[in-house]
């Protein structure tokens, strides 16, 4: 069953909220709430997209429309909540992509309805989201390591709990916390990093502003 507290971090992705989404958080918030320019996270997956990717919380989509993607790959959405699903797929499908859609929670198994063997898996900006410390939510780097190719690549952002440095980004956190829309109070850098080598033989971390990104490769099976 799924947490009502799961459900209400993914509740805020409306198809309204979507097409405000590119403005408000690529734009605006990353750079100037969180100190780290969507360009530096759309560098990870220019570098790290495989042919078959999947993409864990895709939100408005923005990072895959703009990102150079290999020739004919399939992109996996997944997403507990269906509107970025749907927002997704269609931008993406204007770009001439091979898209597919599962609903579902990452805090779960990967429904078998999305295959497996992905060369690529993105986690960017979900595990703030999603509730519970990482001794509860790292489940979810163990459930997407076992659908991961034996030399694929899982790569994503996720943004711990110290104090945001600019005004913005404390009055931000403060209000999506209380909307349930962020779950990071218990998020700590020890925290990350000890569930991801739980599910991961390489693991790289890597900060910019008050964003932690990671990439890791070789799931443990
Ligand atoms: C902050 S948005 C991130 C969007 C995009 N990846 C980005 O980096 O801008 C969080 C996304 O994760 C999804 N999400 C939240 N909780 C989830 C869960 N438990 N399982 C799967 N998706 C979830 C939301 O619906 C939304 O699409």
């Amino acid at each position: 069953m799924i947490g009502k507290d799961a459900l209400r971090a993914a509740k805020p992705y409306t198809p309204t909220f979507l097409a405000l989404y590119d403005p408000w958080v690529i734009r605006l918030s990353n750079r100037s709430a969180w100190r780290c320019p969507a360009e530096i996270m759309l560098a990870a997956y220019n570098k790290h997209l495989g042919h078959r990717h999947l993409e864990v919380g895709p939100g408005s989509g923005w990072y895959l429309v703009n990102a150079q993607r290999p020739a004919e790959s399939l992109i996996t959405l997944m997403d507990l909540n269906p509107a970025p699903l749907s927002h997704t797929r269609k931008r993406l499908h204007s770009k001439g992509c091979q898209v597919r859609t599962v609903t579902g929670n990452v805090l779960d198994p990967v429904p078998d309805s999305a295959g497996t063997g992905f060369d690529s898996i993105g986690l960017n900006f979900v595990m703030h989201c999603v509730p519970g410390s990482f001794a509860q939510k790292g489940v979810a780097f163990t459930h997407l390591a076992r659908v991961l190719a034996d030399d694929g690549t899982l790569f994503g952002a996720t943004i711990l709990n110290q104090r945001p440095r600019t005004l913005f980004g404390r009055a931000l956190s403060a209000t999506y916390t209380r909307a349930g829309a962020f779950n990071n109070a218990d998020d700590n850098c020890t925290g990350l990093e000890s569930t991801l080598r739980a599910a991961f033989a390489y693991v790289e971390l890597t900060d910019v502003g008050d964003v932690t990104m990671f990439t890791t490769r070789y799931p443990i099976r």
